[in-house]
């Protein structure tokens, strides 16, 4: 006899057929003009839970490599009847060049990146130019993101990236209420911890084309 996973499969997870094209978010979502927000690396979705159910008027999608992770934060979020939350199961770079459509995004949310502390690591790190060129692409004008982590070398490499970077300005940082805390949050509540946000500048234009 075969051997079967136990695991029940969560329906918030949302596969492409065209993995090539921006990802059609509005036949995903039954109420598609609200605004939408995503989780980058959402791990198992202690922030997404609580966010969707305190602002359930916008959709949110957690992107997160993880399989396993998937599967908890959509059981998660499945447990507390949330219709505005819906998974991809996908490397988090590709799926914001790729799939995400420009001039999409109300707020990004980037917690606790993994650090990859060694210097031979580093070129692992999600956090780059190419990265913040998608980041800006698919934000709407005014849109923000915004970032904690407790591994300050790497919060200090992306502050620097964004503050040198016109197309973006500082506001004040994001403070997650005590349930949007992540579980990796929790985990580092013993250490410093590095925030940031930025807002992409509005009516940014290049030549006199807005982008
Ligand atoms: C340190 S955990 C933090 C999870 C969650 N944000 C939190 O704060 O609890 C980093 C998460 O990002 C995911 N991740 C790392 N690199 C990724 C990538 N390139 N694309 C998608 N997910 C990624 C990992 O699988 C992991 O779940």
């Amino acid at each position: 006899m075969p051997l079967m996973s136990r695991k029940k499969k969560t329906t918030l997870q949302v596969i492409p057929e065209n993995w090539l094209d921006p990802y059609d978010f509005k036949a995903a979502f039954q109420d598609s003009e609200k605004p939408f927000e995503v989780d980058i690396g959402s791990g198992k979705g202690r922030f997404l839970v609580a966010r969707s159910g305190k602002f359930p008027e916008t959709n949110f999608l957690g992107i997160e490599r993880q399989k396993i992770r998937i599967h908890s934060s959509g059981r998660r979020c499945e447990r507390a009847g949330r219709e505005n939350v819906r998974l991809f199961r996908m490397e988090g770079y590709y799926a914001i060049s790729q799939m995400v459509p420009t001039a999409y995004v109300a707020n990004y949310y980037f917690f606790f990146p993994d650090p990859w502390p060694k210097d031979r690591h580093h070129d692992n790190r999600l956090f780059n130019s190419a990265f913040i060129d998608a980041l800006f692409r698919t934000l709407e004008s005014g849109g923000c993101l915004h970032v904690a982590t407790d591994h300050l070398p790497y919060f200090e490499e992306i502050y620097v990236l964004l503050q040198s970077d016109d197309r973006f300005e500082e506001i004040k940082a994001f403070e997650p209420d005590d349930e949007e805390r992540t579980d990796f949050e929790l985990i580092f509540s013993h250490k410093e911890i590095g925030r940031c946000s930025f807002r992409k500048v509005e009516n940014w234009s290049v030549g006199g084309v807005e982008l």
